[in-house]
């Protein structure tokens, strides 16, 4: 058979592009190594699992899955619009926030226009818009940190998205609200800025940005948020995002029309009504990050102060040892050289037992 052909006609912008590679599955791991026991450190998950009442929600309509799901969610955007103070017009459902993002990059980026990112950032920024056969601006972390400065310095008039992941993934780290407001007020009215909240629900700093306020005065505002994380769905997919109606209405037209699914509307509806699952959870991970920093620091290993609920740590130079070592022991944590970090780990924050035995191991792999 001959080869290469498609690899021709899809061009290079394709071509270049890393596939993004998720954490490995627990099951996966099990079978390789012969394990009974996996825990899954990688996906930045909540170690509690979603609420109660979304689960029951689920097998009370499990037999009405034969059903479309409702096109528009509008139970859904309902309830969110309520708890949020704002019109369900204002927002759109995704399968999974990353969806939006793409949708974003598909209707906002044509060949040659430029999207701005941080350098690492969540990957998908990086991949939706090299779909679109955008030019990435990559803007390096200072300290860490998403530098706004050089990111408002990087704009140009091709420029037409700017991805800004708070608290980014994989540092944890935040941009403050006073940053966020002098740069949205620097920014050219034709430029959309997308805020991707993804771990909004864990941040503890008091200065983290009032985007949702933002975006009622900046028509080229969105802000992303998940059900993925803190509300513990990751598995069934789905996010939101929140912006001026005309933003709405443009992602709409691209939006496929039954994208987020039956089951993942229900439990989301019910995860609204259990903040008690959050407020649990989002302890749980302000507990545990002083447990993990304490032992962190007896290890005398550099880490990143964090937002959300994953820890990026650096192991040195034998990082893919400790992975591959942590992972014979049943615990599947992420190595970050797709980002570009390839002496760190980030490991997601998990119970009180799982953290115990992932500074056990991680000791035990590098005193010897
Ligand atoms: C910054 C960031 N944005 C978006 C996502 C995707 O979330 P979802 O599961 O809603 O697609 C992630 C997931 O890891 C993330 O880290």
């Amino acid at each position: 058979m001959k080869e290469c052909i498609f690899s021709k006609l899809v061009g290079s912008q394709i071509m270049r592009i890393r596939p993004y590679r998720p954490g490995r599955p627990l099951e996966e791991v099990k079978r390789e190594f012969g394990l009974k026991k996996v825990i899954k450190l990688a996906s930045n998950e909540n170690p509690l699992g979603p609420s109660a009442k979304a689960i029951q929600a689920i097998r009370d309509c499990v037999s009405q899955i034969y059903f479309y799901p409702d096109g528009s969610g509008r139970e859904l955007k309902e309830a969110l619009a309520q708890k949020l103070s704002l019109d369900s017009q204002n927002i759109i459902l995704g399968n999974g926030s990353d969806e939006i993002v793409s949708m974003i990059a598909q209707v906002f980026l044509r060949r040659g226009d430029n999207a701005i990112m941080a350098t690492p950032s969540f990957l998908m920024y990086e991949i939706d818009a090299n779909l679109s056969q955008a030019r990435i601006m990559s803007v390096p972390l200072k300290d860490f940190k998403i530098d706004l400065e050089r990111m408002i310095r990087a704009v140009t008039p091709k420029t037409r998205v700017v991805f800004i992941a708070n608290p980014n993934n994989p540092t944890g780290t935040i941009v403050k609200g006073e940053e966020v407001d002098r740069f949205v007020s620097r920014l050219p009215e034709n430029v959309l800025v997308v805020f991707d909240e993804a771990y909004y629900e864990y941040v503890e700093a008091e200065d983290f940005p009032q985007t949702l306020d933002l975006a009622r005065n900046h028509p080229n505002i969105i802000v992303l948020r998940t059900f993925s994380k803190i509300y513990g769905l990751a598995g069934l997919r789905i996010g939101y995002g929140v912006a001026g109606k005309e933003i709405i209405d443009i992602l709409n037209r691209v939006r496929s029309p039954f994208n987020v699914n039956f089951l993942a509307q229900v439990a989301a509806i019910a995860s609204l009504t259990d903040q008690e699952q959050v407020r649990r959870s989002r302890q749980l991970i302000r507990e545990e990050k002083k447990f993990l920093y304490s032992h962190l620091r007896k290890l005398e290993l550099f880490f990143v102060p964090t937002e959300a609920n994953f820890i990026l740590i650096e192991v040195g130079k034998k990082t893919k040892e400790v992975e591959y070592r942590l992972l014979e022991k049943g615990i599947i944590v992420r190595g970050m050289r797709a980002y570009d970090l390839p002496q760190f780990i980030r490991v997601s924050i998990g119970t009180r037992e799982q953290n115990k035995e992932f500074i056990g191991e991680l000791q035990a792999i590098l005193s010897s």
